[in-house]
């Protein structure tokens, strides 16, 4: 009998043969090609991955293993969602803010070290043939997830109008990715443009202007609650990728259930699993 591979052995890019092709999600060792600040508080991360990680679909994510940033263990895996998928060079990137250990640890990979991801996890982003121009939503580290689900309407000829909300311009992240798809609009703290009422302004003529067939957000309640809003009152179909804490990511744990509201009845659902992309009317604050 041929001996198969001890089934948690991860799967090393550029060294393991192909498994197990029916089983969509592996722990993969991919290697950090590059890793730079692009400002005091986000590093962009790119990595060579394996051909199934590369099957990742807008809106899900990877539980990394971070190293440890000091002597102590650093047991739990962290998620980061996709920033860039580039199929062509065999690369995935990650956008992300340094805000604990865990991220802190990831900070000091380096350039040839292996990145321990496993993935893609979750239930992502939906991008429906007849929608023509799509409005995404970002703030904060929730800008980074909003830049595969542009790629792909890009790459179907749709029209994407990227909000990018932030403190400063420093910290729109994401604008020249959602300038290669269409139209860019930073709304900030530091001029007072991120106002909630300007936002809304900003996506009523949108909608007048017939530019709106889908919305998608992530990174803000307070955004997230206007785009419900709007998309109940002007018919829009809605999704949004939510940011919860996590310890296993696959299912079995339930440290990520948020509650939901389906058809006037709430609902306890698990983000890693059943998200983290839910339905934008279905979701509710935080
Ligand atoms: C599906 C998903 C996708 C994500 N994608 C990105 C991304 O693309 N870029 C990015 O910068 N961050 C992303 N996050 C958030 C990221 O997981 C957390 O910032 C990270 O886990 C913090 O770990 P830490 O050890 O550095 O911080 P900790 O010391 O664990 O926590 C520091 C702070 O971060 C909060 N935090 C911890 N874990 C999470 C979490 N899972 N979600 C939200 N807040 C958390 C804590 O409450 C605390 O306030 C994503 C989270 C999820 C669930
Ligand atoms: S993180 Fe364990 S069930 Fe979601």
């Amino acid at each position: 009998m041929q001996a198969e591979p001890f089934t948690t052995a991860p799967f090393v890019v550029g060294k393991s043969p192909a498994t197990n092709d029916h089983i969509p999600i592996e722990e993969t060792l991919c290697p950090v090609l590059s890793h730079e600040w692009v400002n005091a508080e986000y590093k962009h991360l790119i990595v060579e991955a394996s051909p199934k990680a590369l099957a990742v679909r807008p809106g899900q994510f990877f539980n990394l293993l971070c190293p440890s940033p000091d002597s102590g263990e650093l047991w739990l895996r962290r998620p980061q969602s996709v920033y860039r998928i580039d199929r062509p060079k065999g690369r995935l990137e990650f956008l992300y803010k340094c805000v604990g250990r865990g991220t802190n640890g990831l900070a000091t990979l380096r350039h040839g070290d292996d990145l321990n991801m496993v993935g893609p996890l979750g239930i992502g982003f939906t991008l429906k043939p007849e929608w023509k121009n799509i409005v995404v939503l970002g703030r904060g580290v929730g800008l980074a997830t909003m830049g595969p689900i542009s790629q792909l309407a890009g790459e179907n000829g749709v029209k994407v109008t990227a909000i990018l909300s932030a403190r400063s311009r420093e910290f729109a992240l994401g604008a020249d990715l959602f300038a290669q798809v269409g139209d860019v609009i930073p709304v900030l703290d530091s001029d007072g443009t991120s106002a909630v009422e300007n936002v809304e302004a900003i996506l009523k003529r949108l909608i007048a202007d017939q530019r709106a067939d889908a919305f998608y957000t992530c990174g803000s309640n307070r955004l997230m609650q206007l785009m419900k809003r709007l998309g109940k009152e002007h018919g829009i179909p809605g999704q949004v990728a939510m940011e919860q804490v996590m310890a296993c990511g696959l299912g079995p744990c339930y440290v990520c259930v948020r509650t939901f509201e389906v058809d006037g009845k709430k609902e306890l659902r698990r983000v890693c699993i059943d998200g983290p992309v839910f339905d934008l009317q279905e979701a509710l604050g935080w």
